[in-house]
């Protein structure tokens, strides 16, 4: 899976991406899970699937990319495969449904659309095996999260109550693929990101909300 004009790539999860994939976890979740838990997804579970999101081989790196580059480089054994991984995906098989596990892009490459471009692929792989739905669970607090899954026609179906470490409650959406409606709204959705990546457009949210409302413990 590549978008062509950037050359942005999405590949299955290898081990040898778990010390860059739990670095960006590090950043992006107060509970972020261990290698250990990556490495048995990976070895284990037949139901799971692991994406990496790659960044384009030799594009401008963003000045505030500098400082995750040298932790990059001082990192023995790292690919330069590995070195490209800027965000990743988990999706986990269940009976007639498919449910993201874990999303999250590295934070200096926020606000592109990449996100986006890790939820499509999740819905589309979930399609392609004919499930016909996709559930997650999100916190009430993480807005930007709950924008983007809305944007995707998520619904918000349930609540686990104290599901959260620190007490907070669950959101449970979910959204029904397997409406013709559904697959020509996501070609659409898809033809827009492609125009998004391709011409580099800004955010449209300001860079002083980037944080606002981020998932402040861990999994979905
Ligand atoms: C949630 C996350 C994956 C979004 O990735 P991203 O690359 O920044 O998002 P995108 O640039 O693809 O934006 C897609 C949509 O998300 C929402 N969004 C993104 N940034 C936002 C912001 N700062 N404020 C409000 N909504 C925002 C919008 O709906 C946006 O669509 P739009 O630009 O048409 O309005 C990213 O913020 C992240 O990794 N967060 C930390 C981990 C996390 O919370 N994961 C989800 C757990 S449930």
């Amino acid at each position: 899976m590549t978008h062509e004009a950037l050359s942005y790539t999405i590949r299955p999860m290898e081990l040898g991406d778990i010390p860059t994939v739990v670095a960006i976890d590090q950043l992006s979740f107060p509970t972020p899970w261990p290698a250990s838990s990556y490495a048995y997804e990976l070895k284990h579970r037949n139901a799971s699937f692991y994406y990496v999101l790659l960044k384009p081989e030799e594009n401008g790196e963003p000045r505030s990319e500098q400082g995750w580059r040298r932790w990059l480089l001082s990192v023995p054994g790292l690919g330069k495969q590995e070195r490209r991984v800027i965000g990743y995906l988990g999706l986990r098989l269940c009976s007639s449904e498919t449910h993201i596990s874990t999303i999250a892009v590295h934070p200096n490459w926020r606000g592109k659309g990449l996100g986006e471009f890790l939820l499509l692929t999740a819905l589309e792989r979930s399609w392609k095996m004919e499930f016909g739905a996709v559930t997650l669970e999100v916190r009430p607090s993480n807005q930007v999260a709950q924008r983007l899954y809305r944007k995707y026609g998520f619904r918000f179906t349930g609540v686990h109550a104290g599901y959260y470490r620190d007490g907070e409650d669950a959101w449970l959406m979910a959204v029904e693929i397997d409406q013709d409606a559904y697959r020509a709204r996501l070609a659409e959705l898809r033809r827009n990101l492609e125009l998004r990546l391709s011409n580099h457009l800004p955010s449209k949210h300001d860079s002083s909300t980037t944080h606002v409302g981020q998932n402040p413990e861990g999994k979905l």
